[in-house]
């Protein structure tokens, strides 16, 4: 039986998510495909460049982000993620469904978009894993002005327009991944500890809950 697990890591701006992504690169090598949302797949990467740096992406609506980053979703799902979990390997990836989820339905105040989110689940995720989204969801979770502050220092270096939203909208994407959490598989990992304590969490995470350990 193919055993091939495909685990979303996912977390508010600031959660060092960023960082725990290099740590289970560096853990993890080559024994798993790494990839990441929105991007992934050359298509995906213009879509993501497309919302993420165009100027004028600032003027879409919540919607056309629902929909740009569900296409995305697709293009990876197709080219990417099924062939991989097909031959038998892992997948990683830095954000998901779980995203839109928190970014676009909670953040961006689109609670009515759910039905047509878990139609667009079925669609995407359905033709391409056989399942209804991914196995986990490891979400780093922390307190709003945390995630806000730590986003808007990072955002001086590298940030996107996404980055720089007020206090309300960290919440409301806080209460997102809880929202999320009851309906899909979610492991919160405490992201206030040390980026080392975070890491083994998440390692301990994968070995018990999902059977992955580096010396596979
Ligand atoms: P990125 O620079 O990759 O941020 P991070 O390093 O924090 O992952 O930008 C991704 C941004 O896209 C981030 O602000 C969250 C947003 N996003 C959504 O709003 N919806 C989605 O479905 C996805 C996948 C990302």
């Amino acid at each position: 039986m193919n055993s091939a697990k495909y685990i979303v890591f996912d977390g508010m701006d600031g959660s060092g998510k960023g960082t725990q992504m290099k740590l289970l690169r560096e853990t993890f090598g080559d024994s798993v495909v790494f990839t990441r949302e929105p991007g992934g797949t050359p298509f995906a990467e213009e879509i993501r460049t497309l919302v993420l740096d165009n100027p004028r992406a600032k003027e879409l609506t919540p919607l056309s982000n629902f929909l740009l980053f569900w296409a995305a979703r697709e293009d990876l799902q197709q080219n990417l993620v099924a062939p991989t979990l097909q031959s038998g390997k892992h997948v990683f990836s830095d954000r998901g469904d779980s995203s839109t989820f928190a970014f676009q339905m909670y953040g961006e105040e689109h609670e009515e978009l759910l039905a047509v989110f878990m139609h667009m689940q079925e669609l995407v995720f359905a033709k391409s894993n056989g399942r209804h989204q991914p196995d986990c969801y490891i979400v780093f979770y922390l307190p709003a002005e945390v995630a806000r502050a730590r986003a808007l220092h990072d955002a001086g270096r590298v940030g996107n327009h996404f980055d720089r939203r007020g206090i309300e909208y960290y919440e409301r994407v806080r209460a997102g991944f809880r929202a999320f959490a009851e309906r899909y598989p979610v492991i919160f990992v405490d992201a206030t500890q040390s980026p080392e304590a975070i890491h083994r969490s998440v390692e301990t995470i994968l070995a018990k809950e999902m059977n992955i350990s580096q010396k596979q």
